[in-house]
């Protein structure tokens, strides 16, 4: 029975199921779907008022761009400038990486219309390496505008439920795909006039893609004009309940943020058993703990990053402690994700503020 508040969750491997979300989303309306990354709340791009409800369900700002879907990196040159469908880096990241977790922005045409992209000249695409999301966007027919379906500025999803949870009724229909396999959004670079710029460390590592196009830039936060490039990318995000910090088990300077205090109910989110180990050594007690991989390889530990959030939101904690990764790799994602987290609920009242902007 579904209850009501409760959206319809239909499998994704249904191909009927993938037909009527299609044909919700050519209606104007909000679909949540499986990506390799995280779960995307899609509508369709070319229609701004079914777009608004993406930014209304979400109780997302309107300067924070989409994420533009396609079924095949072919597509890219009817949405983008000759020019830059014609750069040669275009071809060699969409060649190597595409389908997967690596979003391209470049300068749009007209028809995408503004509210997509928050009013820059410049649209985010990307190819998902998901089955269902390439069949429900082949199916739509239309390109499909998708942020994570999660409200603004908490964890972002990777298994339908966390969807369900975060969204209710907003959405008219979830296609359920299972966990993600990525489990961190992908990453964004801003390819325009020559530059190459990293705007969002993610699912395909930085590493890999300077391999094939040679150094990127990484506009710091701090740096003027980082927040211009890349709205959205200002302050907290990923934030959970309880407060996050990040605090390395092995630094004695650290023992007494890892100790819970009078009453404290406090978590412990372990990159490795090393570091599980270490943390329980010299704290707690840890009413809730989640290991992410017994050799802390960033891939896992990525793969089970929000999973685990979600998990230790549900226990009802006041803190969590997050062991640090080196920022290598995945890795350089997950510490991203996790400094965001810490941002997230930093200020007083502990909810990420309209006025210091996340992306969401
Ligand atoms: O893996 C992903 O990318 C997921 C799945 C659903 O595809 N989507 C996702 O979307 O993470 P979202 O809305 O949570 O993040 C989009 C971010 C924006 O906040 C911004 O930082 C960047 O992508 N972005 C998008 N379009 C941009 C543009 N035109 N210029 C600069 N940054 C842009
Ligand atoms: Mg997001």
């Amino acid at each position: 029975m579904t209850e009501p508040g409760s959206p319809r969750v239909l499998p994704g491997s249904d191909r009927a199921a993938v037909a009527e979300a299609a044909a919700l989303v050519r209606a104007g309306r909000l679909v949540a779907f499986p990506t390799e990354t995280v779960y995307g709340l899609g509508a369709n791009a070319l229609d701004a008022t079914a777009v608004a409800r993406i930014f209304a369900a979400k109780e997302r700002p309107s300067f924070d761009p989409l994420i533009v879907h396609l079924a095949d990196a072919a597509e890219l040159r009817q949405h983008v400038l000759p020019g830059d469908a014609d750069d040669p880096r275009v071809a060699d990241l969409a060649g190597r990486f595409w389908p997967g977790p690596l979003t391209l922005v470049l300068r749009k045409l007209d028809h995408i219309p503004g509210i997509v992209t928050a009013g820059l000249p410049t649209v985010g695409l990307r190819v998902p390496d998901h089955p269902v999301a390439r069949a429900l966007i082949r199916a739509a027919g239309v390109p499909i505008a998708a942020p994570s379906a999660n409200r603004f500025g908490q964890v972002s999803p990777t298994r339908a439920a966390h969807v369900v949870r975060a969204l209710g009724d907003r959405v008219s229909l979830v296609l359920d795909g299972g966990a993600c396999r990525v489990g961190v959004e992908s990453t964004v670079v801003l390819l325009a006039e020559g530059r190459a710029l990293l705007l969002r460390p993610g699912g395909v590592p930085a590493e890999a893609i300077e391999a094939v196009i040679g150094p990127l830039a990484h506009p710091g936060d701090d740096e003027p004009g980082a927040a211009a490039l890349a709205p959205g990318r200002a302050g907290g995000h990923y934030a959970p309940g309880a407060r996050v910090e990040i605090v390395d088990p092995e630094d004695p300077a650290a023992r007494d943020r890892l100790r819970a205090g009078p009453g404290e109910r406090l978590g412990l989110l372990a990159a490795s058993a090393a570091g599980a180990a270490a943390a329980r050594s010299v704290g707690g007690p840890f009413a809730a703990s989640v290991t992410l991989a017994p050799d802390g390889d960033p891939v896992a530990v990525a793969a089970g990053l929000f999973d685990a959030l979600h998990d230790l939101d549900a226990a009802g904690l006041d803190r969590i402690v997050a062991q640090p990764v080196p920022p290598i790799g995945l890795g350089r994602a997950v510490m991203d994700r996790l400094r965001r987290a810490e941002l997230g609920r930093a200020g007083p009242g502990g909810a990420p503020s309209y006025s210091d902007p996340a992306d969401a």
